[in-house]
C-alpha cells in the first residue's frame, strides 16, 4: 500500500485491488480505475461526470474553490487584459504565447481561410428566414465536412492543423451568414484587412453599397475590444459538455467538421452554451427590480422548474472569474453604448438580492460567464438568438484545440461508457398470448 495507490475493496466478493493514483501538475488526483471491472468485476457509476476525469489535458486548467481559470498556465485576467482572441486561438492551440512573426503569420492564415465555399453559403438557403441561428449552424458547420473529406488523412498533423485553422477562421464567416440570413440580408463577405472581430462585425452590420468608412468610425473600438475579451473568456474550459462531446466523438475517429458540429448542439442546450440568450429573456420576465423575490423563490421551488439562468456551475463553487471580468466590462460597454433598457441594472440587483440569500449561499451558486454577457452582446446591438453563437465562435478554439491534443496522443481508444441495466431480465418471444 503507497501513497500513489487507492485501495478499493468489493465486500461481496472479499476481493481488493490497488489502484494508481494518478497526479496532475496541479489539481485533484484522480483513480486509475481502467482494470476495476476486470479485477473486481464492477462498474463506477457517476452519470454527470461529477467524479470522473474522462482524459489527460495541458489545455486549461479551474480551481473552482478559489475561482482560478489559466489556459496553458497563463491566468484568464491576464490574458483578458492583455491578449487577443486571435492570440488566445494561438495559444490553446499551440500550447505557447506566438512571438509577433509568428502571430502576423497566424493572422493571415486565419483571414485567407476565413472564405466558405459559394457552395456552402447557398446551403442557407435551405432554411426558412425563422430558422434559430444555432440551427443553421449545426446544419452548416456539419455540411462543412463534405467539403473536406476525402482528401483528409487525419494521421498527418499537417492536415490536422489546417483543418483546425479552417474551423476558426470560418466560424464567424458561417455565423455572421446565420444572421444575415435570418433577417434578410445579403452576405457580406470577410475582408483581408480587417482584425477577426472587426470582420465579424463587419460581415454582421455593414450594408450593402454602404460607403466604406474609416474602420475605426464605422466599428467603434471599444466595441471591438469588448468582442474580443469575451470571447477570450469563452474560448475553452476544460471538459465541459460541448468539448466533451466534441472529444468522445472525435475518439471514432470522425470527420472534425461533423465533432464540431456535435458540440455546436451540445452548447446549445440552456443549462450550457444557451444559457446566455436564456438569461436575458429571464430578465426581460423579471422586468423589474420589485419583482426579483418573486423569481427567487420561483428558482428555490423544488416543485418549479424554474432556475436563475446565469448562475450556478458544476466546477465553481465561489465565483467565476469570467464573470467578474464580463460584469467589469458592462460598466465601460455600456458607457460608451448606453441603453435605455435597465437590464444591467436589474442583473446587478439579482446578483446581490441571491448573494444575501441563503439557499444560493448554501449551494454555492454564484453567476456564470453567461450571466452578464448578453448584456454586453445587447449594447452591441448582437441579437438575443445570436448570443449562443457568439459562444460558438468562441469556443471553437478550445474545441480545435481538445481535437488536436487528443489526435496527436497514440493509443487513442473509442469512448465507449458501461451501464447499469434496469430492463427486463429475460422475456420468451413467444409467450406472447394476445397476439
Ligand atoms: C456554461 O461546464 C462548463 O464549464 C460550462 C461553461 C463553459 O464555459 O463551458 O462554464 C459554460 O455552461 C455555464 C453554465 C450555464 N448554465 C446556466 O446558467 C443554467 C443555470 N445553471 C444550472 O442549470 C446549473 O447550475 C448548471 C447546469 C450550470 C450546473 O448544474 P450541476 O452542476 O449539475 O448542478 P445541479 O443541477 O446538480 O444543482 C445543484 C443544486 C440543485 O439543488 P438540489 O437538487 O441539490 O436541491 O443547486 C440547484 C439545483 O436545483 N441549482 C440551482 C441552479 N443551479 C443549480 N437552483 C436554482 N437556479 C440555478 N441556476
Amino acid at each position: 500500500m503507497t501513497k500513489d495507490t487507492v485501495t478499493i475493496r468489493n465486500n461481496a466478493t472479499d476481493k481488493e485491488t490497488e489502484f494508481s493514483l494518478l497526479r496532475g501538475s496541479v489539481g485533484t488526483p484522480a483513480v486509475d480505475i481502467g482494470s476495476l471491472n476486470k479485477e473486481l468485476g464492477v462498474f463506477t457509476f457517476d452519470p454527470g461526470f461529477m467524479s470522473t476525469a474522462s482524459c489527460k489535458s495541458a489545455i486549461t486548467y479551474i480551481d473552482g474553490e478559489k475561482g482560478i481559470l489559466l489556459y496553458r498556465g497563463y491566468p484568464i485576467e491576464q490574458l483578458a487584459k492583455n491578449s487577443s482572441f486571435v492570440e488566445v486561438a494561438y495559444l490553446l492551440m499551440n500550447g505557447e504565447l506566438p512571438s509577433e512573426v509568428e502571430l502576423l503569420s497566424f493572422t493571415d492564415e486565419i483571414n485567407q481561410h476565413s472564405m466558405i465555399h459559394e457552395s456552402l453559403r447557398i446551403f442557407f438557403n435551405g432554411f426558412h428566414y425563422d430558422a434559430h441561428p444555432m440551427a443553421m449552424m449545426v446544419g452548416v458547420m456539419g455540411s462543412l465536412s463534405a467539403f473536406y473529406h476525402s482528401e483528409l488523412d487525419m494521421s498527418d498533423p499537417e492536415h490536422r492543423r489546417i483543418s483546425a485553422m479552417r474551423m476558426v477562421a470560418k466560424m464567424p464567416t458561417i455565423a455572421a451568414a446565420s444572421h444575415r440570413h435570418s433577417v434578410g440580408w445579403p452576405f457580406v463577405y470577410p475582408r483581408q484587412d480587417l482584425e477577426y472581430c472587426e470582420n465579424f462585425m463587419n460581415m454582421m452590420f455593414s450594408l450593402p453599397g454602404q460607403k466604406y468608412i474609416d474602420k475605426n468610425n464605422y466599428i467603434d473600438p471599444i466595441a471591438v475590444k469588448a468582442l474580443n475579451l469575451l470571447f477570450i473568456l469563452h474560448a475553452d474550459h476544460e471538459q465541459n459538455a460541448s468539448t466533451s462531446t466534441v472529444r468522445l466523438a472525435s475518439s471514432t475517429g470522425a470527420n472534425p467538421y461533423a465533432c464540431v458540429a456535435a458540440g455546436i448542439s451540445a452548447l446549445w442546450g440552456p443549462a450550457h452554451g444557451g444559457a446566455n440568450e436564456a438569461v436575458l429573456s429571464m430578465l426581460a420576465e423579471i422586468g423589474t427590480v420589485d419583482r426579483i423575490p418573486k423569481f427567487i423563490a420561483k428558482a428555490k421551488d423544488k416543485n418549479d422548474p424554474f432556475r436563475l439562468m446565469g448562475f450556478g456551475h458544476r466546477v465553481y463553487k465561489n465565483f467565476d472569474p469570467r464573470a467578474t471580468i464580463t460584469r467589469e466590462t458592462c460598466y465601460e460597454v455600456l458607457e460608451k453604448f448606453p441603453s435605455d433598457d435597465p437590464l444591467f441594472e436589474l442583473a446587478i440587483a439579482l446578483e446581490e438580492y441571491a448573494l444575501k440569500d441563503d439557499y444560493f449561499i448554501e449551494k454555492k451558486l454564484y453567476p456564470n460567464v453567461d450571466f452578464y454577457s448578453g448584456i454586453i452582446y445587447k449594447a452591441l446591438k448582437i441579437p438575443e438568438d445570436m448570443f449562443t453563437v457568439m459562444f460558438v465562435i468562441a469556443r471553437t478554439a478550445g474545441w480545435v484545440s481538445h481535437w488536436l491534443e487528443m489526435m496527436s496522443e497514440p493509443g487513442q481508444r473509442i469512448g465507449r461508457p458501461r451501464q447499469i441495466y434496469t430492463g427486463y431480465k429475460n422475456r420468451d418471444y413467444s409467450s406472447i398470448d394476445n397476439r
